[in-house]
């Protein structure tokens, strides 16, 4: 194993008000934003440049094995963001508020969203429109940046009917403008637009002033946001439209370890430069010599 010591990052910190200020429209270039779970995943993002990491629940299906995301509990999330931070990226570090810990009550919310900024989290995403404004208010109003997720909600699955494309009717287009407004006039920093037709999110761009993220929602909004494991390609089993992968780490890695696995049982792993050796002095005491190695 390699040590484990971290590094800084070599590029200054990402904070919330320098995401919240970048607008398109104004001249901004588009915000990128990838998902990690861990330190090195942490590492690779921000070594990338790029300017946001969230730990979203993500992690659920592209890690620990679920069908969706509404099996991550908030000690999950908080175990993940707590190795991400570890690694002190230079991006901003948003962490992905699970179902049911942003519900029940606005206390509640506060005391969760402060476990994951406790865990080393710089912000926290929540899912949902106007109906969560009392708790994105009270989250605001203890000093923990929030960034909005509208559109495709996959913590709202079932509700849903499954993951399917929203606001495809002009009503539903203008409910999720106005949700849009809401989040932004309560004050966060940045919302997420998943799943959305290109020219409803292109409206919701042009209709608030924080930084529209999108994810399978087109290109006329502020930046993007894609799952780790889908850009590199190590998740192989789905293949959203909206996804671009950008390597084959998959396959690369299934044929790693079989050259790994080869070599062990040819007995060409580990050859003597991978191995410890003694002194000639000690192993001549011992009456090694003749033998290999
Ligand atoms: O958890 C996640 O990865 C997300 C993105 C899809 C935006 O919420």
């Amino acid at each position: 194993m390699s040590s484990t010591a971290t590094s800084a990052p070599s590029r200054a910190p990402i904070t919330v008000p320098h995401v919240a200020n970048r607008k398109v429209r104004a001249g901004a270039d588009p915000l990128v934003m990838v998902t990690a779970y861990d330190a090195p995943g942490a590492r690779i993002a921000s070594e990338a440049g790029v300017d946001l990491i969230l730990v979203g629940d993500s992690v659920a299906m592209v890690v620990l094995g679920y069908d969706d995301t509404l099996q991550v509990t908030v000690a999950d999330i908080a175990h993940h963001t707590a190795a991400v931070a570890r690694a002190k990226p230079a991006p901003l570090i948003v962490a992905d508020l699970p179902w049911l810990s942003y519900h029940v009550s606005v206390e509640d919310t506060v005391r969760n969203a402060a476990t994951l900024i406790r865990a080393g989290a710089e912000s926290v995403k929540l899912e949902g429109g106007r109906k969560r404004l009392p708790m994105i208010e009270a989250l605001i109003d203890a000093e923990i940046p929030v960034m909005g997720h509208l559109g495709l909600t996959p913590q709202s699955v079932h509700a849903m009917g499954g993951f399917k494309v929203q606001a495809k009717s002009s009503d539903a287009a203008q409910v999720l403008i106005a949700d849009a407004k809401a989040l932004a006039h309560a004050g966060c920093f940045a919302i997420v637009l998943e799943g959305v037709p290109t020219e409803v999110a292109a409206m919701v761009t042009d209709a608030v002033d924080v930084p529209i993220i999108g994810i399978g929602a087109g290109h006329e909004v502020d930046g993007q946001v894609l799952v780790y494991h889908d850009v590199l390609g190590l998740e192989d089993r789905i293949a959203p439209k909206f996804v671009r992968r950008y390597a084959d780490l998959k396959a690369a890695s299934v044929s790693a370890i079989e050259a790994y696995a080869a070599d062990v049982r040819t007995g060409a792993f580990p050859g003597p430069a991978e191995s410890y050796h003694l002194s000639a002095e000690v192993a001549e005491t011992l009456g090694l010599y003749g033998r290999d190695g």
